[in-house]
């Protein structure tokens, strides 16, 4: 029992010894960042490839010479960003595939794999949004958010996971949404879905490392404020210089940073992801009211997103 209560202390002198560190670490690297890793001719995957930050992803990774892989349900579009793509010098594969049909997923994987290659990036940004109030979700709204933005992430994980595992190399990264985070009006079945994408990504980390595979796969969670891209046609936000719309190239630019240097969670803009851990100091009802106060939020029934797919 004496043993047993000596060895409790120390392994926890050491945990607090690694926790100072870590801390110091966090500081220093404010001041000194870490450096960026090669996505050179690494095949990065971007679902919901054809419009807004799926796009300027596209644009900023190839401008680090990967080769892409873009998914999205809209052909046209895909088509138009892979020309960017290649005005740019880069190289871009093109796939029409409905992310939220397993099927579709599993046979466009299995044509990647012979017509490109081992996919190391995979990023899953294609996403959807009702706006609606709760009561006037309709069933089949609720499963299209559910399927698009949560399940989604689990169909192309199912197939690009494991090679990475094998080759012990890669990086998955979720779009998520500060709604992933926080809760917001009008965003019920959306802040569900974006919720749930980061505890995937937290769940896969801690079973990789329990198995002992933890340094290998990357796993990264980007949250976004309201980005102008459509997706929220007409939001409102109290303090536009502080807390503006944001543009897509910017969040792309945080997302593509975030990859480079394997953060594992990136609020878009950056001040308000060292924010939020502050005011979770706080009990509870004190972060709400941080939330109420800055108060950034859609409009019921504004996507015009969701009016075109
Ligand atoms: N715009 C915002 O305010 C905002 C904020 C935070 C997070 N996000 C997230 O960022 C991601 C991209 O949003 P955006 O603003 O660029 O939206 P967007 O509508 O401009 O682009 C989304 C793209 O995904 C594609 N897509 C939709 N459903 C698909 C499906 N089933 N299969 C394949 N492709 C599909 C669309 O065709 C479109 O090209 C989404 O996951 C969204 O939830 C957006």
């Amino acid at each position: 029992m004496f043993f047993a209560i000596v060895q409790l202390v120390l392994e926890l002198l050491v945990l607090y010894g690694k926790a100072f560190f870590m801390i110091l670490e966090g500081i220093f690297r404010l001041i000194f960042p870490v450096s960026e890793k090669s996505v050179k001719d690494e095949v990065v995957l971007i679902t919901g490839a054809g419009h807004g930050i799926g796009r300027e992803l596209a644009l900023q990774f190839a401008k680090k010479q990967a080769i892409l892989v873009l998914w999205d349900i809209n052909e046209n579009e895909i088509q138009n960003v892979a020309e960017e793509v290649r005005k740019l010098g880069g190289v871009a594969h093109i796939y029409k595939c409905d992310v939220s049909d397993l099927h579709q997923v599993e046979s466009i994987a299995a044509r990647i794999q012979q017509e490109v290659g081992d996919v190391s990036i995979l990023f899953n940004n294609a996403g959807v949004v009702n706006l609606k109030p709760f009561n006037e979700l309709e069933p089949a709204e609720i499963q299209r958010t559910l399927s698009v933005n949560t399940l989604a992430h689990f169909w192309t994980l199912r197939q690009f996971l494991p090679r990475m595992i094998e080759l012990g190399r890669g990086h998955v990264v979720a779009m998520s949404s500060v709604c992933g985070i926080l809760g917001g009006p009008y965003t019920t079945d959306y802040s569900a879905s974006k919720h749930a994408v980061i505890g995937l990504m937290k769940a896969l980390e801690e079973e990789l490392h329990f198995i002992g595979k933890g340094d290998i796969i990357h796993f990264t969670a980007i949250c976004p404020t309201i980005v102008d891209t459509g997706f929220v046609h007409h939001p409102h936000t109290r303090f536009p210089e502080i807390l503006p719309i944001l543009h897509p190239k910017k969040v792309a630019r945080e997302a593509v940073n975030a990859v480079l240097t394997n953060k594992r969670i990136a609020v878009v803009p950056s001040w308000l992801g060292y924010l939020i851990p502050i005011f979770r100091l706080f009990p509870d009802k004190v972060f709400i009211m941080f939330q109420r106060f800055l108060d950034q939020a859609a409009n019921p029934n504004d996507s015009l997103r969701a009016k075109v797919h």
